[in-house]
This record gives structure tokens, C-alpha cells and sequence, in this order.
């Protein structure tokens, strides 16, 4: 018999069972989405990684299929590590991954191709005898040499690609550069590095346009356009991106500010969120986000559980209009699975309050809310020696009275309040402008011991000339997934509530400032379950 999980996600993406970590190269081909991720096919912690394989039409429903990539040459004997998937002309995929070819983890880049073009699930991978393709030369530090990126092609006929590496302190992304796919080159210099950041994990390096959504094929250059680099550090476990210049004649990337390495640094979430990856979905013209979302309970609750972490719900990413950060949303297709709906309007806050959103499943909702509020003269003054959002966060929470904010949701809260995660604003006034703080803090999350129960929180840089401020939160019993002021910051944090689950879990709104705050509109849905791997 089955026992009925209490933290067992509802719609986010995750095999029946063991350990999973990073998204490995997304891709969309002949319609169909495909999902591979870093996976232990025997057991809830890491090891033993293979590439699973998950293909989709929505990327909400997901069937399984049989690991695509798996231990078996010379070249990848101890481990097939992460990677993506590169369309080549004539629309043909092709993976390059990281192969761990001994027991010190040497790591080489190898590629893989499907057996069958006409399959569009592409079950079978072929890796043929010539990989390794890419070796550390002597300056490179081979164990510390993985995750090649999407390559992008140049108008020298040249295919570019990085991988990430560290040298000493310094985290790097190395170029290549190859004419055939299959023999690469270093170039001299590093596209990027930045000193003390340590070694870059999961380098991902695209283009974005400077007007609109929509996104561009991963080899697109020319005017109008802005490109990304992003480096998870394996050092703090955050990843870091920066919007700059790609000059690519000289193969230069120079960042518009450099920032990758401290707590002013963007981030695509200032949660648990790591080892990201995007993908262009060509059908639709948007640039997809994928990123993985480990446990933050203990191991041994990992292995009681059967199963060790999600993947966040692939997210829509393009360049605001500022052109200083990246906008995210959730995917239009995870609508469809929208069920029961209440809707609240015109709903004061005063000082103290809390009115329960009541009508839906609290433990598996989807929450958009619009706040709203008449005067900033209460916003508290905003000490410039604050740096860190989180630090603040954890002093000022969300029972700490304040000005304007804090105001938010209780999410997967008991009925009591014995345990509840807030997702919350607070305004402060600096000397020029506003600030914003956004929190989702784990630290009220669960009456449990022995749990990572952080207070996440980033700024929000937003115009507060209309005096309101968005949220939407995808809660799904142990994951919040919540996007600030239409995806300009982004939390996800992981909790494990004891007494707030199921049917006893409860939504509110909140409002611990002094101003009074109205709920100009909130939508919330009960969200059902899709095809999840069975
Ligand atoms: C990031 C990472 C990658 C590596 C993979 C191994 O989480 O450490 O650098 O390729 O996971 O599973």
C-alpha cells in the first residue's frame, strides 16, 4: 500500500521517484517538448546520474520514457553529466553532456545524437566512438570542467559553445569554438570570469530582444538585441546573470554591470533555484526557463520519502523594458490547469488583519492578487547599510510591524498560525526613491526541527507611481513558487508543514503595516493534477 504523501508536489515536475537534480537540454522537435534531467535511478540522494527523459506537448503533462543517456563507453563510465541540446539545420538535435571518465570525476564534453529523426519522442540516443570531443587542455582544471551550453553559430561558419570551469578562485566560462560539431577549439580568452565567484556551474549564455516578449533562437546576433549570461556558483548555490554586449567578431561579452558575484547581483530567483537552463521554443517564439528546485529537508527524509526534488514550472523569460533585468512568468499552458476559482475585490487591510481566501485548495492554489494602497508617507526610511535583502527579511518579518508592508499572502498556513509561509512586500522610503522589499520566508513554515528554513527576499525594482504592487503564488504543498510585480523578482522556497497539509491547509491575506492596504483585485484557482510521469 501507498501512504498518502503530505509533501508530494500536485503539477510540478518530478518522476515517481528518487533523487533528481538539474534540467538537462531542453528541447521542442516535431511539436513534442522534451525534458531531460540529472536522475539516480536508484535511490533519493545523488549519484549513479543518468539523463532521464520526459516528453510533453504542454510541458505540464509529461510521460516518461526510458533514460536517453546513461553510463556505458570509456568516455562517460562514471557519470553522464549535465548538458544541452543544440538544432542543428535540417532540424536535427544534438546533445553535447558532461562525461565523468574515472573515479577523481576527469571530465570531458561529449555529444549524442538521436537513432531515429523520425521518432519524435527521440527514445534511442546514439554516442558515438569518437567523443570524447572536448578535453581539458593542461591550463584547464579537468575536474572542475562541465555543463556545456546550447552552441549558437556564427556568420565565420564557426559553432560557439562554453563550459564552465574555475581556475583557483576564479569562476570561468571557457569558449569553444568548431566548424563540424565534433572538432573544437579553445579560444584564448574566456567569454567571461570573475574573480572569487569560484567555480560556474551550469553557464547558460543567450540573446534577448530589446522590444517585446518574444524570444530568439539561441544563434540570433545583430541590432536590437541584448544577450544574457548566467552562472549557477556552486560556492553559495545561487545563480547569478548579467545583460550586456556580445561583440562577435572578437568573440567579447561585456556585461552592463558586472555583478555576478555579490548580493546586488540579479538573480532569476532569489529562492531555491538552481542549475538553470533556457531553451528557445521556436513554435511558439519564446524563450523558455527551466530550473531545479532541490529539498531543503534533511537526506534521511529524502530516502523515508522515496523521492528528492522538482523542477520549478518552466517559465516565459524576456528583457523588461528598462532593458536592466529579465521579466519571468509562469507558462500560459499551466492554466489548463486552473479548476475552482474565487475572486475577491475592494477588500480593506487595516493594521492587524487577516481575512482567509476560502473556497479552494489551499495546498494546491494559484493565487494572483493585485494590492493596492493611497499614501507611501508611512514607508519606513531605508538604512543604505542594508544590502542584503535576506538578512532584512529574516529581521523584519512578516509579523514585524512596519509602515507600508508588511502586506501579502499567508500561504500553506494552519488554521492557528502555527505554521504558515508568507510572501510579502514592505516599502521603505530611501533618499531618491522607493524601495521594495519582497520576502518568502520558510522560518514559520513547519513545527518540524532539523529543516533549511530560510527567509528568501529580493528588491523590487519597481515604479511605485500607481501605488500598487502584484503577486502571484503557485503553491503546491511543499513548493511556493511566487512572482513579484508581473516576474520582476521571483522567490521559490520548499517547506514541509506538519500541520498545514491537505485539507487543512489554509490562504490569507495580510496586513501588518500601518497604512492600510486594499486588495484591488485577487483571482485564486484550486489547481488540479496533470500527467506526471506515471
Ligand atoms: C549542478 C551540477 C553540475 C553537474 C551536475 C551533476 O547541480 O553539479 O555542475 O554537471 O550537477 O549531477
Amino acid at each position: 500500500v501507498e501512504v498518502k504523501q503530505l509533501h508530494r508536489t500536485g503539477f510540478h515536475f518530478q518522476p515517481k521517484k528518487h533523487w533528481i537534480n538539474d534540467p538537462n537540454g531542453p528541447l521542442v522537435y516535431k511539436g513534442v517538448y522534451h525534458l531531460f534531467y540529472q536522475y539516480n535511478p536508484k535511490g533519493a540522494v545523488w549519484g549513479n546520474i543518468v539523463w532521464a527523459h520526459s516528453v510533453s506537448t504542454d510541458m505540464i503533462n509529461w510521460k516518461k520514457l526510458e533514460p536517453a543517456i546513461y553510463p556505458s563507453k570509456p568516455f562517460d563510465n562514471f557519470g553522464c553529466w549535465s548538458g544541452s541540446a543544440t538544432i542543428l539545420p535540417d532540424d536535427k538535435p544534438i546533445i553535447l553532456y558532461t562525461g565523468i571518465v574515472d573515479q577523481i570525476n576527469t571530465q570531458v564534453q561529449n555529444y549524442a545524437v538521436p537513432k531515429n529523426y523520425s521518432d519524435p519522442y527521440l527514445r534511442e540516443w546514439i554516442k558515438p566512438d569518437n567523443n570524447p570531443v572536448v578535453v581539458a587542455g593542461p591550463e584547464v582544471n579537468k575536474t572542475a570542467f562541465r555543463d556545456p551550453t546550447t552552441a549558437w553559430y556564427g556568420k565565420d561558419g564557426q559553432w560557439r559553445m562554453l563550459v564552465g570551469s574555475r581556475r583557483r578562485d576564479i569562476g570561468i566560462a571557457y569558449l569553444y569554438k568548431s566548424k563540424d560539431f565534433m572538432k573544437w577549439t579553445k579560444v584564448q580568452h574566456p567569454i567571461h570570469s570573475v574573480e572569487g565567484t569560484g567555480m560556474w556551474e551550469c553557464p547558460d549564455f543567450y540573446p534577448v530582444s530589446l522590444r517585446g516578449e518574444n524570444g530568439l533562437d539561441t544563434s540570433i546576433i545583430g541590432k536590437n538585441i541584448k544577450h544574457v549570461l548566467k552562472v549557477s556558483l556552486d560556492a553559495t548555490r545561487f545563480e547569478y546573470y548579467t545583460i550586456g554586449k556580445y561583440y562577435p567578431e572578437k568573440d567579447i561579452y561585456v556585461p552592463d554591470n558586472k555583478s555576478m558575484d555579490n548580493w546586488n547581483g540579479l538573480r532569476y530567483d532569489y529562492g531555491n533555484f538552481y542549475a538553470s537552463k533556457t531553451f528557445f521554443d521556436s513554435g511558439k517564439q519564446r524563450r523558455i526557463l527551466w530550473g531545479w528546485a532541490n529539498e531543503s529537508d534533511t537526506a534521511n527524509e529524502d530516502v523515508a520519502k522515496g523521492w528528492a526534488g522538482i523542477q520549478a514550472i518552466p517559465r516565459k523569460v524576456w528583457l523588461d523594458t528598462s532593458g536592466k533585468q529579465l521579466l519571468q512568468w509562469p507558462i500560459a499552458e499551466l492554466e489548463i490547469l486552473r479548476g475552482q476559482k474565487v475572486e475577491l475585490s475592494n477588500q480593506k487591510l487595516n493594521l492587524g488583519d487577516h481575512v482567509e481566501i476560502k473556497g479552494i485548495t489551499a495546498a494546491q492554489a494559484d493565487v494572483e492578487v493585485s494590492f493596492s494602497f493611497s499614501s507611501l508617507d508611512k514607508a519606513e526610511p531605508f538604512d543604505p547599510s542594508w544590502k542584503n535583502a535576506q538578512d532584512l527579511c529574516s529581521q523584519k518579518g512578516s509579523t514585524v510591524q512596519g509602515g507600508v508592508g508588511p502586506f501579502g499572502l499567508l500561504t500553506l498556513a494552519s488554521e492557528k498560525l502555527e505554521e504558515y509561509t508568507p510572501v510579502f512586500f514592505r516599502v521603505f522610503k530611501a533618499t531618491d526613491k522607493h524601495k521594495v522589499l519582497m520576502c518568502s520566508d520558510a522560518s514559520s513554515s513547519s513545527l518540524k526541527g532539523g529543516l533549511y528554513k530560510p527567509s528568501f527576499a529580493g528588491f523590487v525594482d519597481v515604479d511605485l507611481a500607481d501605488k500598487k504592487l502584484s503577486l502571484r503564488s503557485l503553491i503546491d504543498h511543499s513548493v511556493v513558487e511566487s512572482f513579484g510585480a508581473g516576474g520582476k523578482t521571483c522567490i521559490t522556497s520548499r517547506v514541509y508543514p506538519t500541520v498545514a497539509v491537505w485539507n487543512n491547509t489554509h490562504l490569507y491575506a495580510f496586513n501588518n503595516g500601518t497604512e492600510a492596504i486594499t486588495i484591488a483585485s485577487l483571482t485564486a484557482w484550486s489547481m488540479k493534477s496533470p500527467e506526471m510521469n506515471h
